[in-house]
């Protein structure tokens, strides 16, 4: 007879939801000032903070909801939606920014529907424009993050970040 998984909020269900935070948490939940480190692990692992997890870390911490929200919200850097299966990260630092970062943008919310900060409606790409990705000289840079690592592409053109983005689409279409 097969097991149902338990599906209630009870606190070992919630333990072994967030499992992959358990290490930040033991090291730092106590630690004032260590709220930012905490958030930061659990996007890292999540891909987002969901309301889920803003509730465990406030059990874990200590630390009101409320305040939480109010820290994720302040940050450009925390995200309180999901992210697609493709996160594109595309550079706007300044080397990337002269050699056309803007229009590369500009390619990609053409292509995909979407602006920064936006996720396609198949749940596939989200846009994210970031800082120096610390390879200059492949400017204009972006970084695609997955479940199978992150990738970068240079020297990127209108076309070749639309290719780019069609053999993504099409190689998880196959694996889908
Ligand atoms: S400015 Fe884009 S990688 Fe440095």
């Amino acid at each position: 007879m097969s097991e149902k998984a338990c599906s209630c909020n009870c606190s070992e269900n919630r333990a072994a939801q967030f499992a992959d935070l358990a290490p930040t948490l033991e090291k730092y939940a106590k630690v004032p000032g260590s709220l930012i480190t905490i958030l930061q692990k659990a996007q890292e692992i999540y891909g987002y903070l969901s309301p889920d997890a803003i509730n465990y870390i406030s059990e874990m911490t200590g630390i009101m909801p409320a305040k939480i929200y109010g820290v994720a919200t302040f940050y450009a850097q925390f995200r309180l939606e999901p992210i697609g299966k493709y996160l594109i990260m595309l550079c706007k630092g300044t080397a990337c920014h002269v050699n056309g970062a803007d229009r590369i943008e500009e390619a990609v919310s053409e292509h995909l529907n979407i602006a920064d900060g936006e996720t396609t409606e198949d749940g596939l790409f989200t846009l994210n424009n970031v800082a120096c990705l610390g390879c200059c000289s492949l400017a204009p840079v972006m970084m695609v993050r997955s479940n199978e690592g992150d990738e970068t592409y240079g020297n990127l053109t209108k076309d070749s970040v639309k290719a780019i983005l069609d053999e993504i689409k099409e190689k998880a279409e196959v694996s889908a």
